[in-house]
């Protein structure tokens, strides 16, 4: 049989069969800049199944039009497309439609009920929490009662649910208790979009599908970890969201422990979403407690005003809806320990703050230094250690650093950096992580969304640090300037190991 190697490519990208996504909170600020856009992308790439169809609910009273309108909005905003001549837009335009209600009227749930029943391509059904968390319970509840969580013989249900989950680990355990009475957890899909990043995905396939690192992937030749998120913007219009958060909340709870536990795990027997996210729980759990008597592991702080990106920019107290006396952190720093055999000795340093110099997000393995120093006598410098660097964003690719000798008579040492780039190596366009994730939920398969467990055992790490902070609520709260790097009590804590930050 003659055999088409195009043809063949594409069989092993899965295709969903067929399937509806009904986004709640269809008219705000995620639906419009990335899931319709993403939808557009998958749909270009061919990604999405023949009978697909969204349905967009929201208060907001527009009918299909408006909600296809502004479908093309998004499309001219955020990829430059005019949707009104692209066939892609165009076709997929049609398949939009939208539903004005409010999230706790039943009658919502009825004439959602009814639409399905109509549409071509509703054997599985997406439900996307893209609305308040505060009303998460709400639309659950609601989905539940009127059946709508109930897997047909022939299809299924699975709901998205957006970060935050949960604001400590009371409210993370409730809201999965409250899934859990309606969806069965292989129904529920917990966004991270750090983990729909390219990059990220690739640090399994780097550590996994080599065996060259694996090897020295331990305490024998790792020093420490360092990861940084870093971002130059401030607080922006989020205020309402942010004074509530903070950046333990906002970056480490979720983002920062995801990437850790993909440095720190043990290898998964195969790379199914069972036994990869059984390996980061191991890793989550083996995290000693972040409160210790002995001193902290943990810095917060906050911007004052500054100079960023080339502007003078305003303190964060001074922000529209900051109140003038918040002690909120826009900086959170910690020191982190695993107790597992792996990793015994070895701390990871993480870091994440706005109004930072330069919008980065990496991790840095910084390997021990050679036994032995044997050119400590030819050369003037001293060896710097190994370092491995992975770019998550914004250029994504990965370093290594080693020594070489300098051209010339002389016996002289100089590091060197080795990079991959995913965009020069590769080419092509790098797909948006919200596309990864929104395909893998219609695939039904949940290796890059956070289970239960780890929400909550997340939840746990950080939950006891902002309660230590409430009880001394009062209390000043360090500062930093905008467009440095963090305030000196985060110097203190890794220099109390004798480590540095890398500059980056
Ligand atoms: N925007 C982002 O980039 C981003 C990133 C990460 C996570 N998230 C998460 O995604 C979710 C949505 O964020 P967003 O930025 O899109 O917020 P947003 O712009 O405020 O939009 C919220 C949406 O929910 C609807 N909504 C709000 N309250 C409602 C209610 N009581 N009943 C019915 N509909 C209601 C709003 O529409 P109506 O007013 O028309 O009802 C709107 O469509 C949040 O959980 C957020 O934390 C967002």
């Amino acid at each position: 049989m003659q055999t088409n190697p195009l043809i063949d490519g594409l069989r092993i990208e899965a295709t969903p069969g067929p399937t509806t996504l009904v986004i709640f909170g269809a008219s705000g600020d995620l639906t419009r800049r990335k899931l319709l856009p993403a939808l557009y992308n998958l749909s270009r790439g061919n990604r999405l199944p023949a009978r697909f169809a969204v349905i967009g609910v929201a208060r907001s009273r527009f009918d299909d039009d408006e909600f296809r309108k502004q479908f093309h909005e998004s499309l001219r905003e955020f990829e430059d497309v005019d949707a009104e001549r692209d066939e892609v837009a165009a076709s997929l335009a049609t398949r939009i439609f939208y539903m004005p209600g409010e999230l706790d009227d039943p009658g919502l749930y009825q004439r959602l009920a009814a639409k399905l029943a109509e549409i071509d391509g509703a054997e599985g059904v997406l439900y996307y929490l893209a609305i308040p968390p505060t009303v998460y319970a709400n639309v659950v509840e609601h989905l539940g009662a009127s059946g709508l969580s109930v897997e047909p013989a022939q299809g299924w249900r699975r709901i998205i649910a957006e970060k935050p989950f949960g604001t400590d680990l009371a409210s993370a355990r409730e809201l999965n208790r409250l899934i859990h009475r309606h969806f069965d957890e292989a129904q529920v899909f917990r966004i991270d979009h750090y983990l729909g990043k390219e990059t990220v995905q690739n640090l399994l396939v780097f550590r996994f599908a080599n065996g060259m690192f694996e090897p020295i992937w331990n305490r024998r030749y790792i020093d420490h970890v360092q990861i940084t998120a870093a971002e130059t913007v401030g607080v922006e219009r989020r205020a309402s969201y942010y004074e509530g958060a903070g950046a333990l909340r906002d970056m480490v709870q979720n983002h920062l422990l995801q990437l850790m536990t993909l440095v720190a795990m043990e290898p998964p027997t195969a790379f199914t979403a069972e036994s990869v996210r059984d390996r980061k729980m191991d890793a989550l759990v083996s995290v000693q407690p972040l409160v210790d008597p002995e001193g902290p592991n943990v810095v917060r702080a906050q911007y004052r005003e500054g100079w960023v990106d080339g502007a003078d920019v305003i303190g964060y107290r001074a922000e529209p809806g900051v109140a003038p006396s918040s002690v909120t952190e826009t900086y959170a720093a910690l020191r982190v320990q695993l107790d597992s055999w792996r990793w015994a000795g070895v701390p990871f340093f993480l870091r994440t703050g706005k109004r930072l110099p330069k919008r980065t997000t990496e991790i840095a393995i910084q390997f021990r230094r050679p036994p032995l120093e044997i050119f400590r006598r030819v050369s003037q410098s001293p060896v710097a250690s190994n370092l491995l660097v992975v770019n998550v964003q914004p250029d994504e690719g990965i370093t290594i650093r080693f020594e070489a000798k300098l051209p010339g008579t002389r016996m002289q040492l100089s590091p060197v950096m080795m990079n991959f780039r995913y965009g020069s190596t590769f080419g092509g366009e790098v797909p948006e992580a919200y596309q990864t994730l929104l395909l893998d939920a219609m695939l039904g398969d949940p290796t890059l969304f956070a289970r239960h467990d780890f929400v909550e055992s997340s939840w746990a790490l950080i939950t006891p640090v902002h309660e230590s902070w409430s009880a001394n609520a009062a209390s000043e709260i360090p500062a930093y300037e905008a467009g440095e790097w963090g305030p000196a009590e985060a110097d203190a804590l890794i220099g109390r190991d004798g480590r540095r930050w890398r500059t980056l």
